[in-house]
């Protein structure tokens, strides 16, 4: 079956075709970070109106470079939820005029349940049952997954995404917007061992994560500097935020993974690109007996692949959405 998947629900405007779930013929991507970088995080409004301006050249590049022609394409996947409502209706809309006049079926998908989708991309998917964590700038939703279409949500942030907290700290730090891979690579230089920030909820008992604590100690450490931090100190201070983020995710995981009594693991999402929460999350997986399953980079942040792949699980299942869809902003409605 080729699908071919739409993606706009943040500030990435993506399209894919995708040959049975898992053989990705094109992907194309192009973000909107400059556009947003003034601002210091992604304004609604800039983003629809990004979104209407390429999103019929997107989807007609991923066409061309996928060799297959439009006729093939038996089924188009598009973001329903959850996300920016604007960016997401100016996919699922050219979504719905596509799939219309092509006379295929549309089927709208969960973005968050999709990159869990995006683990399946690989040459070696992850077989189910597994605990997989979405970590991304609007998500930290940990889900144990029976079945691809048997997807829990087991636990998940109760105020600020963990790649939210990223960007807000590396604004309060100076770097630019989207700040997850600069202070990635700022760590790199630095000891997480020099500052200790703390671990919310890390002892919670449940699988919720919080992070505005968090951005708050962080904030107030560089508040009670009489400097600006520069050097070695901000390697230190982006070790130590991360090493705290990083120790929070896979505690929880682990804690997840005992509890569903499953032997494989996914983190998945912009976060999962992450060198720190690789290396641990490779550490623990081994130590506890894992299998880890982490997708490519480039199928860790948003991209329409795992859309279609999702797409793709429901439409062979029989199941296809209505002309009347609509989109969601949150996890708690819709599907
Ligand atoms: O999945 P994604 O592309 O979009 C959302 O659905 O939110 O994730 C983007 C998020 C941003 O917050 C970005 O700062 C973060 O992922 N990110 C990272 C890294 N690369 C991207 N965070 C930490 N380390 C990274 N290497
Ligand atoms: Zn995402």
């Amino acid at each position: 079956m080729i699908v071919l998947g739409i993606e706009s629900s943040c500030d990435d405007t993506s399209a894919a075709v995708v040959k049975d779930g898992r053989r990705v013929l094109s992907c194309v991507v192009t973000g909107q970070d400059s556009f947003h970088e003034k601002f210091g995080g992604v304004v609604p409004e800039i983003a629809s109106r990004r979104h209407i301006s390429v999103i019929d050249e997107i989807v007609r590049k991923a066409v061309m470079d996928s060799g297959v022609p439009l006729g093939d394409i038996e089924g188009v996947a598009a973001t329903c939820g959850p996300g920016l409502i604007g960016a997401i209706l100016v996919g699922l809309n050219y979504a719905k005029g596509l799939a219309y006049s092509l006379g295929v079926p549309l089927v709208g998908v969960n973005h968050v349940e999709a990159h869990l989708f995006a683990a399946r991309l690989a040459d070696i998917p992850p077989a189910t049952p597994f605990v997989g964590l979405v970590v991304s700038g609007g998500h930290t939703n940990l889900y144990h997954v029976q079945a691809m279409d048997q997807i829990y949500l087991l636990g998940r942030t109760v105020d600020d995404a963990a790649g939210e907290c990223f960007d807000k700290i590396g604004k309060l730090l100076g770097l630019d917007y989207p700040a997850g891979a600069q202070i990635d690579r700022l760590a790199a230089d630095g000891d997480g061992a020099a500052i200790c920030f703390p671990r919310p909820m890390i002892r919670s008992g449940d699988l919720n994560f919080s992070f505005s604590g968090l951005k708050t100690a962080v904030k107030n450490y560089i508040a009670k500097l009489d400097h600006t931090p520069e050097g070695r100190e901000l390697c230190d201070i982006a070790a130590g935020f991360s090493a705290a983020v990083v120790d929070v995710l896979i505690a929880k995981l682990l804690v997840a993974a005992k509890q569903c009594k499953v032997g494989r693991i996914v983190i998945a999402g912009g976060v999962a690109a992450n060198g720190l929460l690789r290396d641990r999350a490779a550490k623990s997986a081994d130590e506890h007996g894992l299998d880890l399953f982490i997708p490519s980079l480039s199928f860790c942040t948003d991209n329409a692949a795992m859309i279609a792949a999702s797409g793709t699980r429901a439409l062979q299942s029989g199941e296809s959405s209505p002309w009347s869809l609509n989109a969601f902003a949150s996890l708690t409605k819709g599907k």
